[in-house]
């Protein structure tokens, strides 16, 4: 499933029983779905992340959650790793590095071996898995950005020049509560009032590529969290929503599985575009630490969002205003994390609305750039169903 920033697209497989996958998935695809891929993977200038996915239909459903070595074809230190994290593991792996899935593969053809640093690729699993193994209690406390930091040779010596100076985060004597920083951002975009008054938000915006490019996006979000979300790559769109019980996705025709921390992503943007009932969203809400993010001091707050999943989120400590917010998924290698940092807010209909957004996950960044935002518009609610 080639994944183009969040926008996963899952591969249909024809055989819903085959136990491993065939070499190379082109071959299993209906035709229409390869021309598909191969439009998205000319459009997008970076292929961030292609990935494979069987269909979620699984003939029996209770299933335990498929190992990698059950729906891959030559995993052999990942092999008791839970399959749906393979994307996410690679695309860490490629981000401590610093390099691109080539490094280790030939195009789409990943199960090839003898390609690149594949093999040096697998040493390091192995050592990195058995250090944590032997050292650490089997926690995953090494990881290949432990050593690499971005490069595909670490650097062991200290560096010498560059020295940066070191800022030190003075820790506030008394700990805010969580419910008086989410009070605060609330004044800050306008008060809860006004906040109540937002029925639902019709936005317009770019899709900006870390290389330059851009693709048109468009959004409807409603107070009560339903959501649409349009990316137009050329003539194929990326659809994406909420419809109050299920979130979607689907490229063009083509409906997209979607695993339960990208669903929750889709549900989470909605409400933290209204702001007001995000309280009612985290459980264990509570303050972390004081920390600085670029050269503004934030309060980190924690919690659990609805899926449970840890998420920190980071408020401006004079502005009071949401600057930060990321959501961690636990692999085999470490932590996944998505960060959504909300850069700039303009004032639309009387409130402050992010209007500069910065999504990021291992290995792939872009930005939203908000062009315009209009407030209580007639809305079709059947947009918010998959169709
Ligand atoms: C540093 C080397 C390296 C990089 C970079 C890398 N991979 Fe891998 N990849 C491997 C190794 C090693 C394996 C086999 C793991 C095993 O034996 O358990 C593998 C296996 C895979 C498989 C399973 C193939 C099969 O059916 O056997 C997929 C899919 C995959 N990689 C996708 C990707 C994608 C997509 C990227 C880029 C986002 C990527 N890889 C980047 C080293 C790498
Ligand atoms: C304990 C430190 C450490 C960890 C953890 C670690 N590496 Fe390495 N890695 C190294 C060192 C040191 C080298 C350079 C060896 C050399 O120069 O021959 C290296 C080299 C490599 C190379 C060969 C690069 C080249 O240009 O030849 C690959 C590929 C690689 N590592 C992948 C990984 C992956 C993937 C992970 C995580 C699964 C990982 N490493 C974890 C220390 C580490």
């Amino acid at each position: 499933m080639p994944q183009i920033g969040l926008h996963y697209i899952v591969v249909p497989f024809t055989n819903n029983h085959q136990r491993r996958l065939t070499m190379d998935f082109r071959p299993a695809l209906s035709r229409s779905t390869a021309d598909l891929l191969t439009s998205l993977f000319r459009i997008a200038s970076v292929i961030s992340l292609v990935f494979l996915d069987a269909p979620t239909v699984d003939a029996q459903p209770n299933h335990a959650p498929k190992t990698s070595a059950e729906k891959f074809k030559n995993v052999w230190v990942l092999s008791d790793m839970p399959a749906d994290q393979m994307g996410k593991v690679m695309n860490m792996m490629s981000a401590s590095l610093g390099v691109n899935c080539s490094f280790c593969h030939e195009g789409t053809n990943f199960a090839k071996e003898g390609v690149g640093h594949k093999d040096a690729g697998r040493k390091m699993i192995s050592m990195t898995l058995g250090l944590n193994k032997e050292f650490f209690g089997g926690k995953t406390e090494v990881t290949c950005n432990t050593c690499h930091q971005g490069k595909s040779k670490p650097v062991s010596n200290v560096e010498l020049t560059q020295a940066k100076p070191i800022v030190r985060i003075h820790q506030p004597q008394f700990q805010p509560s969580a419910d008086d920083i989410l009070a605060k951002h609330i004044q800050a975009v306008g008060g809860k009032q006004k906040l109540d008054s937002i029925k639902n938000r019709h936005v317009i915006a770019k899709r900006r590529e870390i290389h330059g490019g851009s693709e048109p996006e468009e959004l409807w979000q409603t107070s009560n969290g339903l959501t649409r979300m349009v990316t137009q790559y050329g003539s194929v769109s990326v659809v994406e929503g909420f419809d109050g019980s299920q979130a979607w996705k689907r490229v063009n025709e083509n409906a997209i599985e979607l695993k339960p921390d990208e669903a929750e992503q889709i549900k989470l943007e909605a409400v933290i575009a209204f702001g007001s009932n995000m309280h009612t969203m985290y459980s264990e809400f509570a303050f972390q630490s004081a920390d600085r993010i670029e050269d503004r001091e934030v309060i980190v707050l924690s919690g659990l969002n609805p899926s449970k999943m840890p998420e920190r989120l980071s408020f401006d400590s004079q502005t009071g205003l949401l600057r930060r917010r990321v959501l961690s998924v636990a692999t085999l290698l470490g932590e996944f994390e998505y960060q959504v940092d909300y850069v700039e807010y303009q004032e639309f209909g009387g409130i402050l609305q992010p209007t500069k957004i910065r999504f990021a996950v291992p290995n792939i960044t872009w930005t939203r750039e908000v062009t315009k935002i209009e407030i209580n518009t007639e809305i079709d609610e059947s947009i918010f169903r998959l169709r």
